[in-house]
C-alpha cells in the first residue's frame, strides 16, 4: 500500500480509535505508523489517546514532523546525544535534524578530544556538531568540562595543587569561551559522586580538594555569563543516599554563591524500572531553585526484544517525559543516542540492548510513539509551559 494511503489509513484509524477511547479507559491499541512500524499502545493511558491539539495551541501532530514540532511550541527541550555517525550516515543526520530541538555531542566535548595534550586545544570536532545544530535551529548542551575520564597527561604528571588548578582553569575557560553564546548549557562537573554517595575519588578531589567543584562553576560562569551551568550524575533519579548527598551539596554550594544553575539526572534506566520517587526527587531539586533536566535517558532491556518489553519501555519513556512536562523547572529530556544501532549499552551490557526510541533500522518503536503521544497530549492540555 503506498505510503500516502498508509498514512491516511493511520490517521483514519487514529481518529476512529480516539473517538472510541473517549468513552473507554486504558485501552491499548495497535496502529500502523507512517513508516510501517507497528505502534503499540505503550503507555495506553489518556496521553496515548488524546485528540489532536487545537491549532491555536500547538500544531496538529504529524509523524513526519517529528518530536520537536510538538515539543518546541510547548516549551520543552527534546534532545539526543549524537556521535560521529552524524557525518557518515544521511539517515542518522536526517532523523537527528527532524526529531530534536537540542543535541548533546556524545564525546567530542570531553577532555580527551578537546585537550589531548597540555595546552593543545582541538575544537574542530565540536565545531562541526555546533554548526550542525545551528543549521537546524537546535540548542547545544555541552558535555562535559570536568570528569574523572581525562587523558593520562592530566593524571600522570606530579603537579602541585596550584599547577593542576591552573590546568583545570585553563581547560574550563578556554573551552567555554570558544563556544560562548553558541553552547547554551554545560555539564560543568559530571559524576562528582561515587557509588558510596560521597565525593568521587578523582584526580581533582585528590589534589585540589572539594573546592574543584565550586572553582569549575565560577570559571565557567566567567567564561560565558549566559550559559546555563549543570552538575550531572547517575543513580540519583530516585530519593536515595546518593541523591541526598547531591541535594545537600547543591544546596550548600548555592548558599555560598556558587553558580550552579541546574542538576542533570542521567536516567540510564536499568532493570526496566524507574524509582517510585522519581517525580518527588525532581521536585525537591527544583524547589532548591535550580533547573532540572533528564540528560542521558535510555531504557535497556534483556534481549531478545519482546512486544511486552517494548511496551514496558514505552511506558517508562512516557513517564519520564510526563514528569518533565509537569515540572516548570524541567528544561528538557535528552536521550543518550536515539537509535539502538548506536548505543553505549551494546558495548557495556552484554545480553541487554534496544534502549532507545528508534530501532537499529531507524524505525519508530512504541517508545517513540509514547513520547509523541505524551507531547501531543501536553500540547492539547497545557498551551505553553514557562
Ligand atoms: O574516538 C576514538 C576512536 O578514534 C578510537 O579509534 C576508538 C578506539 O576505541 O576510541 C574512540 O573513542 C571512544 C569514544 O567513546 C568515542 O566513540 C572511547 O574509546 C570510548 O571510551 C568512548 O566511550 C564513551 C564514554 O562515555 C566515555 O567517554 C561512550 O561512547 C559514551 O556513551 C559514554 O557516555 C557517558 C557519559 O559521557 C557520562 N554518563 C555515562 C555515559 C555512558 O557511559
Amino acid at each position: 500500500m503506498p505510503a500516502a494511503s498508509r498514512r491516511a489509513m493511520w490517521w483514519l484509524v487514529s481518529l476512529a480509535t480516539a473517538a472510541v477511547v473517549a468513552v473507554a479507559v486504558g485501552v491499548a491499541v495497535t496502529r500502523i505508523a507512517d513508516d510501517g512500524t507497528v505502534r503499540a499502545g505503550g503507555d495506553s493511558g489518556p496521553s496515548s489517546m488524546a485528540p489532536a491539539p487545537s491549532p491555536s495551541v500547538c500544531p496538529a501532530p504529524t509523524p513526519a514532523s517529528g518530536l520537536r514540532a510538538l515539543a518546541t511550541p510547548c516549551g520543552i527541550g527534546v534532545g539526543a546525544a549524537l556521535n560521529d555517525t552524524l557525518f557518515s550516515d544521511q539517515t542518522y543526520r536526517e532523523v537527528a535534524a527532524r526529531e530534536f530541538n537540542r543535541i548533546t555531542p556524545e564525546s567530542v566535548l570531553k577532555w580527551s578530544t578537546i585537550e589531548p595534550r597540555p595546552g593543545e586545544f582541538n575544537f574542530g570536532p565540536g565545531d562541526a556538531y555546533v554548526a550542525f545544530a545551528e543549521e537546524n535551529g537546535q540548542r547545544v548542551h555541552g558535555h562535559t568540562l570536568v570528569w574523572h575520564y581525562v587523558p593520562q597527561w592530566v593524571t600522570d604528571a606530579s603537579r602541585s595543587r596550584d599547577e593542576l588548578r591552573e590546568v583545570l582553569r585553563r581547560h574550563v575557560q578556554r573551552t567555554v569561551a570558544h563556544w560562548r553564546g553558541r553552547i547554551a548549557s554545560w555539564d560543568v562537573v559530571n559524576e562528582p559522586l561515587g557509588d558510596d554517595a560521597d565525593l568521587y575519588d578523582n584526580v581533582w578531589l585528590r589534589t585540589l580538594g572539594p573546592d574543584y567543584i565550586a572553582d569549575a562553576f565560577r570559571w565557567a560562569r566567567e567564561a560565558d555569563p549566559d550559559a546555563v551551568l549543570f552538575i550531572n550524575d547517575f543513580d540519583i533519579e530516585g530519593i536515595n543516599a546518593k541523591s541526598d548527598r547531591l541535594y545537600h551539596l547543591v544546596r550548600t554550594l548555592r548558599a555560598q554563591g556558587v553558580p550552579i544553575d541546574g542538576v542533570g539526572f542521567q536516567t540510564h534506566v536499568a532493570k526496566m524500572t524507574l524509582p517510585d520517587t522519581f517525580e518527588a526527587n525532581l521536585r525537591r531539586f527544583a524547589d532548591l531553585g535550580v533547573r532540572v533536566a533528564i540528560t542521558e535517558l535510555d531504557v535497556r532491556m534483556p534481549l531478545p526484544v519482546t512486544q511486552q518489553r517494548l511496551e514496558r519501555q514505552a511506558a517508562i519513556y512516557a513517564r519520564v517525559l510526563r514528569a518533565c512536562l509537569r515540572l516548570p523547572a524541567c528544561d528538557a529530556v535528552t536521550m543518550w543516542g536515539f537509535t539502538d544501532a548506536h548505543s553505549w549499552i551494546n558495548r557495556e551490557f552484554p545480553g541487554q540492548g534496544a534502549p532507545l526510541p528508534f530501532d537499529d533500522a531507524y524505525r519508530r518503536k512504541p517508545a517513540y510513539w509514547a513520547l509523541h503521544d505524551t507531547l501531543a497530549a501536553a500540547a492539547a492540555d497545557t498551551p505553553r509551559r514557562r
